[in-house]
């Protein structure tokens, strides 16, 4: 069956090896970004693993007013339509205490741009009995923590939202793998301290890929993070706020 991609936040590492395993099946690849330079030279590597197609196509989590644009570009793909969120942002906490004006854009990258896209999609979905939408959150959605809790609170809201969408696609046919990474290897997390066990790119891209295949609905990458996400949520509150992970 033709099978169509659009990959939001395509020059992230882990989208680009996500891609080339969709292209490697055949599938079509719109790939979002605000840099179309780099997306172009993707595409033409997705082409040359086997995509059936592979396009750029400007997507910035800041402008809505450029998705419906996107949503009838794909409306001109025959077959199941699927997407892949991998867009986000992290500016240092400090950095936010410092101007809070930060905030507005942390929450459109990693919440609200992509949620309404997704919104703007899902009819399309329903009416095509189908696909599947792949949406990366965060293990720092889990619990607020000092270092990072505003970018922790978007990641949160995205992962109850893609909850909720998953109840909508499911009575049409489709489906909605939430995706929470641990620590990875990233322009995200460049230079950052304290990091540990930290994941490659690739290595989160094949689990997304199994999940996908598997219908999963909520997976963590690499798996162990799911038990020390376990733990972390269990550390009773007078304790943990005096923690400092
Ligand atoms: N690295 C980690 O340890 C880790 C852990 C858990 C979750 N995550 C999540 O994994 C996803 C991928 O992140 P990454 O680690 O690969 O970092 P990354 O390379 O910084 O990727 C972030 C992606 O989001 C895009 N983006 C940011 N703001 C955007 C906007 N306003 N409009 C459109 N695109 C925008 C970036 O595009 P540009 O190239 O145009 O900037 C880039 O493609 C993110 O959602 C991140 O929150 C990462």
């Amino acid at each position: 069956m033709n099978s169509t991609w659009i990959i939001l936040g395509a020059t992230s590492s882990m989208a680009r090896a996500f891609a080339r395993a969709v292209a490697a099946e055949g599938a079509a690849v719109l790939l979002a970004g605000r840099d179309i330079d780099d997306l172009m030279v993707m595409a033409i590597d997705c082409r040359l693993r086997g995509a059936r197609l592979a396009e750029p196509v400007m997507f910035d989590a800041r402008k809505p007013g450029g998705f419906a644009d996107l949503i009838e570009r794909m409306e001109k793909e025959e077959g199941e339509l699927n997407a892949a969120v991998f867009v986000g942002s992290m500016p240092e906490q400090s950095a936010i205490d410092e101007d809070p004006s930060l905030i507005d854009g942390v929450i459109a990258d990693s919440h609200t741009g992509p949620v309404r896209f997704l919104q703007m999609l899902a009819p399309l979905m329903e009416a095509r009995g189908g696909g599947t939408v792949v949406g990366v959150a965060s293990v720092a959605g889990d619990r607020g923590r000092l270092g990072n809790y505003v970018y922790g609170s978007a990641k949160a809201g995205f992962a109850t939202y893609l909850s909720g969408l998953r109840n909508r696609l499911t009575r049409a046919g489709g489906h909605v793998v939430t995706v929470k990474p641990g620590f990875v290897d990233t322009a995200m997390t460049w230079g950052l301290p304290g990091m540990f066990l930290v994941a490659t790119p690739e290595a989160v891209a094949k689990d997304i890929l199994t999940a996908v295949r598997k219908r999963k609905n909520t997976i963590y990458t690499p798996f162990f993070w799911r038990y020390i996400m376990l733990i972390i949520r269990h550390i009773p509150e007078p304790i943990f706020k005096k923690m400092k992970i």
